[in-house]
């Protein structure tokens, strides 16, 4: 574990048209047992070909991932869904109709060729079908389905970049294909069907609110999905870790209602004088970015509040400028829990660790 190898391939691909040498390469190096990262719509993805017991549990190793923390399959065409789901619902295959290729991840009883490693062990696999045309190609030209986490190191915040990939993974994997940045920077939405009603397991860059849309009923948000928590692990092994973090402090400041942003904002500049003698950063949006000046802080903006999806784009971006900022105390300001802020709040309460002050 953690010997650099000599060096890390990087594929510079057009995330539209990819070369199909540079596909093929990387899926050489994949059927030969190796870890290439590879851009999705959501974040980089490290992958692995999921029927390699040795190669898969590389991706543990490299990423320094607890072993009981399952992967997700990368499928390219609903065949390869049913070989590995013991059982597909109508209702699986309602939201696969509708929201497939896409960053929507099912949880499904798994077939008998699903690997133990992949699963840590549990009855169950998560699988999707992700949108990005490299993806696609790449777990096409392998032929199979392809287990991949996020592209970080264990607990970092996941990458939408190559270069995120390189920092924390340079030397240690074999490729990285280079597509630029991710379009939603935020991870797949995962929800279990294997219960009744379905569970959603971790918000992402599809909201929840679209998935009962089409279900036709609730989806149960526990509290752990709300970053609040942690769930037993035989139900989301994912949500024990500590993720997302900068090396930073952070905490997140929430209001009752974001309507009035006024409490939000002083409740920041309070903790920013408190904080006297530290470096501190606030990501702030267009909103409240004016009712910080003269405080002696970097000012990181997500974006505006109108538009939530730049924010959860932006986000991981700044969890990682933060530390090369050599921030000592991040200041987050809170979202409203509806549509992607479920995710992004998800997010946050989860890299700060559980740090949240009220708005007051
Ligand atoms: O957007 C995404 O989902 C990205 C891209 C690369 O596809 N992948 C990703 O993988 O975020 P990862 O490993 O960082 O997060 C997967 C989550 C983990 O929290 C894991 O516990 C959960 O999915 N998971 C995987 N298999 C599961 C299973 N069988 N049952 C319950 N949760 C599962
Ligand atoms: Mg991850």
């Amino acid at each position: 574990m953690g010997a650099r190898r000599a060096e890390t391939l990087v594929f510079k691909v057009d995330p539209e048209r990819p070369d199909p040498e540079a596909v093929k390469a990387a899926a050489r190096i994949l059927r030969g047992g190796g870890l290439v990262a590879f851009p999705t719509e959501t974040v980089y993805g490290l992958g692995a070909v999921a029927s390699n017991p040795r190669a898969v549990m590389r991706i543990f190793e490299v990423k320094r991932r607890p072993p009981d923390n399952p992967l997700i399959l990368h499928v390219s065409s609903v065949e390869q869904l049913f070989e590995v789901a013991r059982e597909v619902p109508p209702h699986a295959l309602k939201l696969v109709d509708r929201f497939w290729p896409g960053p929507l991840t099912l949880v499904l009883p798994k077939s008998e060729r699903v690997i133990r490693e992949v699963t840590g062990g549990l009855g169950k696999v998560a699988v999707r079908m992700p949108a990005h045309p490299v993806a696609l190609a790449l777990i096409r030209e392998v032929g199979e389905p392809i287990a991949a986490p996020s592209a970080n190191l264990s607990g970092r915040p996941s990458p939408t970049t190559a270069q995120h990939v390189l920092e924390d993974l340079g030397g240690l994997i074999e490729a990285v294909l280079d597509a630029g940045e991710t379009l939603h920077g935020l991870e797949s939405t995962i929800v279990d069907l294997t219960s009744d009603p379905p569970v959603l397991l971790r918000p992402g860059a599809l909201p929840v609110e679209a998935v009962e849309e089409v279900l036709g009923r609730r989806v149960l948000v526990p509290d752990f999905a709300r970053g609040l928590g942690e769930a037993d692990r035989a139900l989301a092994p994912g949500t024990r870790y500590r993720h997302y973090a900068p090396s930073a402090q952070l905490v997140v400041v929430e209001a009752l209602d974001y309507s009035d942003l006024g409490p939000l904002a002083s409740t920041v500049r309070r903790l920013v004088e408190e904080a006297r003698g530290r470096r501190v950063c606030i990501l702030c949006t267009e909103e409240t970015e004016g009712l910080y000046e003269g405080l002696p802080a970097t000012l990181l903006k997500l974006g505006s509040r109108r538009e939530i999806f730049t924010v959860a784009r932006n986000l991981f971006k700044a969890l990682r400028e933060v530390d090369s900022l050599g921030c000592e105390l991040v200041i987050a300001e809170g979202f409203e829990e509806r549509g992607l802020g479920l995710a992004v709040m998800n997010r946050l309460r989860k890299a700060s660790g559980f740090q949240i002050v009220r708005a007051s």
